[in-house]
């Protein structure tokens, strides 16, 4: 970000950080927090994620979960969702909110399945799924694939348990923090463009 921002170049930066996050499992916007609204209680679910893909031009944060989750029952009930993303070195927190998409059984979640690592599509492979109550500190991974990641036909039955979260960002906060005080900038997307404003910090 630089000294004088302006609001055009701060989005444009964004949006490149944001579409770099996904190769980079360093980087910072690698891994936000997924926020949605808890369908058991109304209160804010919050959990740590991958980034799998941002696209500018659809507005969009992608990220993978078991279709067992929590948070697949949350933004079945409430599509409304937020992202907390925060780069320490560059001294800024993005956040964004918008509308989740559950993607199971279409070309997006064939595409994003198949693109993923078999070590990846392990997790699919658990069994009880996310959230079962467990007698122990059992594992839930298949014995077999402790210790290496599945084969291709192996992984497959994690498949039905695969799901792409799809948000479509329509407002993003980024707060610059600065020795000399901080700025924020709010973007919101008003149907046809982004729309800036700055906000006290
Ligand atoms: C670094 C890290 C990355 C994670 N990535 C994902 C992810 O991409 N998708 C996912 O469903 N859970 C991921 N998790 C696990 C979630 O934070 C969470 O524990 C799990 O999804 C269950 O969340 P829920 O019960 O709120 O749905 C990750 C956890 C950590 C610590």
């Amino acid at each position: 970000m630089t000294d004088s921002p302006v609001p055009a170049e701060q989005l444009d930066h964004l949006w490149s950080r944001l579409e770099d996050a996904p190769a980079r499992a360093s980087d910072p916007f690698h891994t936000p927090v997924l926020g949605t609204v808890r369908a058991a209680d109304g209160s804010c679910g919050l959990r740590t994620v991958v980034l799998r893909r941002a696209e500018r031009a659809d507005r969009r944060l992608v990220c993978h979960t078991d279709t067992r989750s929590s948070k697949v029952a949350d933004v079945t009930v409430s599509s409304r969702a937020s992202w907390l993303f925060y780069d320490r070195e560059a001294r800024l927190q993005v956040r964004a909110a918008g509308t989740v998409r559950v993607h199971t059984d279409d070309d997006l979640a064939d595409a994003q399945w198949h693109a993923s690592r078999l070590s990846s599509r392990r997790c699919y492979l658990a069994e009880p799924g996310p959230g079962a109550t467990l007698d122990g500190p059992a594992l839930t991974l298949p014995a077999a694939l402790a210790d290496r990641a599945p084969r291709e036909e192996e992984a497959a039955p994690g498949r039905d348990h695969f799901a792409v979260l799809a948000c479509t960002v329509d407002a993003i906060d980024c707060l610059m923090l600065q020795y000399q005080g901080h700025r924020r900038l709010h973007f919101a997307w008003d149907g046809e463009g982004w729309q800036a404003r700055w906000l006290a910090p």
